[in-house]
């Protein structure tokens, strides 16, 4: 398989105003494929169309060489496409086992009245499914907080949670929306560490960040976009001194994108 996912001329419009216009994008198993730009350019516009968010007007989504444009998102988190958000959305009042388990369930074969009659099948698979649970607490290092309601630990957290429970179902492409926002220095360089080592478990993952020293430091990969359009593509060494990227960045008035236009 050559790629995991292929985004080929992929348009959306919302009341008739471009807000992805022709974008192609490929991403190789095992790569960390970052895109970046400025606010509102339509970054997670672009991922709402490949997690089945939004369909786009035009163009095709292929996952694993099958044409993904349109299906719903159940049926693509299913086939092992799963997410973060830019905003955290946990279930804040659950535990942050609980919260990591309701992942499994994305990709568990039961049915629903295994859970009614309890059948072996139930109980072997349920067994395997928090001990799962139990591995990506240690991976992330929440054990400790196994059993505190996930609303009541910090935005870095926070963060962990949602992404081991989009690992919990053993995606094949994870899609991190700003995994960064809100960190502080300290809890970014941790997650950096961690997202390569998700990185040698073979997954492909494509990410949106703001962070500029995050993106050097992870991406394999990137496509810049501004208003919807593809303005720069390639090694982050060369997107990084692309003067259409500098100039992109440089126009915009948003003190993070000044930051990160350095
Ligand atoms: N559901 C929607 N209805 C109408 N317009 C939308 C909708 N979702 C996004 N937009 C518009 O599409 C454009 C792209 O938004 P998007 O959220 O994809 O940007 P972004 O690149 O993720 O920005 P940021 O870095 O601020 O998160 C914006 O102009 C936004 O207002
Ligand atoms: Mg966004």
């Amino acid at each position: 398989m050559k790629y995991v996912l292929e985004i080929e001329n992929v348009s959306k419009f919302f009341h008739g105003l471009v807000a992805i216009d022709d974008l192609t994008i490929k991403v190789k198993p095992g790569q960390i494929y970052g895109i970046i730009g400025p606010n509102g350019a339509g970054k997670t516009t672009l991922f709402n169309c490949v997690t089945g968010i939004y369909t786009p007007e035009k163009g095709t989504i292929k996952y694993k060489g099958e044409n993904i444009t349109g299906m719903e998102p159940h049926k693509i988190a299913q086939r092992g496409v799963l997410r973060t958000f830019q905003n955290i959305r946990l279930f804040k009042e659950m535990s942050v086992a609980e919260n990591i388990i309701a992942g499994t369930h994305t990709k568990s074969k039961q049915k629903w009245y295994h859970s009614i009659i309890h059948t072996p099948f139930y109980k072997k698979d349920e067994l395997k499914q928090w001990k799962k649970v139990e591995e990506l607490m240690e991976f992330f290092g929440l054990s400790k907080y196994a059993d505190t309601p996930a609303g009541d630990l910090s935005y870095g957290n926070q963060r962990k949670i949602e992404m081991a429970r989009a690992l919990a179902a053993e995606p094949e492409l994870l899609i991190l929306d700003e995994p960064a926002a809100g960190l502080n220095e300290n809890e970014t360089i941790e997650l950096t560490n961690i997202i390569l080592k998700i990185k040698e478990m073979g997954l492909g993952i494509m990410m949106i960040e703001h962070d500029m020293e995050m993106v050097m430091k992870l991406t394999d990969y990137i496509t810049v976009i501004n208003f919807g359009k593809e303005i720069s593509q390639g090694e982050p060494d060369f997107v990084q001194n692309d003067p259409r990227v500098i100039e992109a960045y440089i126009g915009t008035d948003d003190e993070e994108d000044e930051e990160n236009g350095k």
